[in-house]
């Protein structure tokens, strides 16, 4: 097993959901540097493997993520942030050009909601806690939490998030927009396969198109958004898969996709 802090498997009927599950639970998985290489590395993994349509990530029933490891850090000088590049390695996860799903029951903080936030989709299970305690620790969020949480929630939460480092539980997380669906912390995972399984049936080329336009909306103009988008409509057409699901739907079979 070549990973340290992660279990990687695939799953789902068709064995094409890989499976992320951080695994460092003394730690509450306190995203330590060797952790992040893991994540990197298992995604490096999964997307060169093309019968991966989709993935999940999760932790356990206490903890998605506890936040950076602190031990790790406090002792770190400026100096050492710039010539390591501390923390570029998350962005990784956010570069991933297949759709990520995070599985998140318990904690997620500091680090591990910014991890859960690089995630496509964030399903949470009934007794996860989400919030941003960095500010107690005397310092912010380093990996997205004072950018990506203010696309979702808006200002006035995420600003409240960030100054308080108070923890918002899964009701309140889903009723702002936070987490798309709230399941028993039993259920979650079946759940989040479930759905990484209906976008993996898709083709894979217009997944990643279609992540990569929804993800320019969170940073263009919506003239400059609107083109791309329709310029990866146009640009679709030159795939099988577009002639294998428009003939599918019109021979009215399921289209059996070729991600070509
Ligand atoms: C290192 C951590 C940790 C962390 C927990 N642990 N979180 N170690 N870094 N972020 C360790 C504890 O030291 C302890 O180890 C073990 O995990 C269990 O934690 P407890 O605190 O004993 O558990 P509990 O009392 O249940 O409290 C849970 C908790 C608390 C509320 C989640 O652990 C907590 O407040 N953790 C820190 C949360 C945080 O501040 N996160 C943001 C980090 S900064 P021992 O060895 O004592 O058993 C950050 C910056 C991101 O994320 C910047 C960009 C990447």
């Amino acid at each position: 097993e070549p990973f340290e802090f992660i279990k990687l498997s695939k799953t789902g009927e068709k064995q094409n959901v890989g499976l992320i599950q951080l695994n460092r639970p003394k730690a509450l998985n306190a995203l330590n540097n060797a952790l992040i290489t893991d994540i990197a590395n298992a995604l490096d993994k999964l997307e060169s493997d093309k019968s991966v349509g989709a993935i999940v990530i999760t932790g356990n029933e206490k903890a998605f993520a506890a936040g950076a490891d602190i031990k790790e850090m406090a002792n770190k000088t400026f100096s050492q942030c710039i010539t390591e590049g501390f923390i570029e390695n998350w962005t990784r996860v956010a570069n991933t050009k297949k759709p990520v799903i995070a599985a998140v029951n318990g904690y997620a903080l500091g680090g591990g909601c910014e991890l859960a936030m690089m995630c496509d989709i964030i399903y949470a299970g009934e007794t996860a806690r989400f919030g941003q305690p960095e500010i107690l620790i005397g310092v912010i969020p380093g990996s997205g939490g004072t950018q990506r949480l203010i696309k979702s929630v808006g200002k006035s939460k995420a600003m409240e998030i960030v100054l308080t480092g108070n923890q918002i539980n899964a009701q309140e997380a889903e009723k702002m927009g936070l987490v798309s669906k709230v399941f028993p912390v039993d259920k979650l995972l079946d759940e989040s396969v479930k759905l990484a399984e209906k976008i993996a049936a898709n083709s894979q080329i217009a997944n990643a198109l279609a992540k990569e336009s929804v993800n320019v909306a969170l940073e263009s103009t919506l003239q400059e958004g609107l083109r791309f988008e329709r310029r990866m409509f146009h640009a679709l057409f030159a795939t099988k898969d577009q002639k294998e699901g428009m003939a599918a739907f019109v021979e009215k079979r399921k289209p059996n996709f070729t991600h070509e």
